[in-house]
């Protein structure tokens, strides 16, 4: 297919199908070697696309990312006659990408998947890295695993129906990106608009792709988290516990988590005000919030169980400055002191 890249990572080769069509799917796979695991409202949707291949439809929305799901999964997997020659094919947001890498990490002790993204949030970052899993009741991403997809097709002809929330949803983590480490994207997208690349297709490929480089490249350059990939969760770690105890989305979450891990920054590493003005001009220019009325003692509470958590010390990402991000482990008692000064 015409613009395909390959990503090498520990154990696998990830081909990178950009600018495709869903059904193109058919010249990767067979139809009787896959089996399609696809978001409920995309289903709907998209039915016609389905029809001949094996599939399982996943409700959709972070509350189904749960045992429950996977459990359900696994049985119409057994009932469809699923083996270990069988490819898993995840087509929905970051939901059913998470779901579907974690259920192909475990069937059978392993099986082939691969990810076709319909947000925005997936195509830029959710099927990206291959860490994928599930919620335990409130506790965000608490089991998974980190293993690769064997391929990524995108079709971003799914995007035509995307609701309007879910489009800022994915900018958020865009401009997560460029906020660790990309100074030139952080002023391009300054230079546009939310409509602009809604509404101009070329421009908007040229953006997934160059986020889907950048990701793929930090988690090369670590792959099982150790160091550099953990950048990835700016805003994370008081976003996720946001997101945990409100009904928020997850790039809204994030959207406030970064603006509270800047006013962090300024005390931390120096960051200076007016750049963390301009990240709040340009979360609110995409259509994200830039604060949020939320319960801090709460919010200290859940950071308690984040996974960035070791010991009494956590991995918090600061920003040094638009561009460059840098992993602080901090005690969480001051944590909590800089967090009980927020706002
Ligand atoms: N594994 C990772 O590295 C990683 C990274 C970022 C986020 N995530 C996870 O991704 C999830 C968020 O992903 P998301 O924002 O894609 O959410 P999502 O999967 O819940 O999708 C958002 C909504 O959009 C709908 N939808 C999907 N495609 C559509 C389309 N083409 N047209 C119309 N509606 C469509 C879905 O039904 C859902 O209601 C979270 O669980 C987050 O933890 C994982
Ligand atoms: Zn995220």
């Amino acid at each position: 297919m015409k613009n395909c890249k390959e990503f090498v990572f520990s154990e696998k080769k990830v081909t990178v199908y950009f600018d495709s069509l869903f059904f193109d799917l058919e010249k990767i796979i067979k139809k009787g070697d896959a089996v399609l695991l696809i978001d409920e409202n995309v289903y709907s949707i998209y039915s016609t696309f389905f029809i001949g291949w094996k599939t399982i439809v996943i409700n959709s929305g972070e509350n189904f990312k749960q045992q429950s799901t996977i459990d359900e999964v696994i049985s119409s997997l057994i009932k469809i006659g699923a083996d270990k020659t069988t490819s898993l094919i995840g087509i929905g947001g970051g939901v059913v990408t998470d779901i579907v890498g974690y259920v192909g990490s475990i069937y059978m002790r392993g099986v082939n998947t691969g990810f076709v993204p319909t947000t925005l949030l997936g195509m830029v970052d959710a099927c990206i890295g291959g860490k994928n899993g599930i919620d335990v009741g409130i506790y965000k991403n608490m089991i998974g695993t980190i293993r690769q997809p064997a391929f990524i097709l995108y079709d971003y002809g799914f995007l035509d129906s995307l609701p309007e929330i879910e489009w800022s949803n994915g900018f958020a983590e865009i401009i997560k990106h460029a906020c660790i480490k990309d100074q030139e994207m952080f002023q391009y997208l300054e230079s546009l608009s939310f409509n602009y690349f809604r509404e101009n297709k070329i421009a908007l490929q040229a953006l997934i792709e160059r986020n889907v480089v950048l990701k793929s490249k930090i988690v090369q350059s670590d792959e099982f988290e150790t160091g550099e990939r953990k950048l990835l969760n700016f805003g994370h770690t008081i976003g996720h516990s946001i997101e945990r105890m409100n009904e928020i989305s997850h790039g809204h979450a994030v959207s406030i988590g970064m603006v509270c891990a800047t006013i962090i920054s300024e005390q931390l590493t120096g960051l200076k005000k007016t750049e963390r003005l301009r990240l709040e001009d340009l979360l609110k220019k995409y259509s994200l919030p830039v604060c949020f009325d939320f319960d801090k003692e709460k919010i200290i509470q859940n950071i308690n169980f984040d996974k960035k958590k070791s010991g009494d010390d956590i991995s918090f990402v600061l920003l040094n400055k638009i561009g460059k991000g840098q992993i602080n482990k901090i005690a969480l008692s001051e944590l909590t002191q800089l967090i009980l000064q927020l706002f």
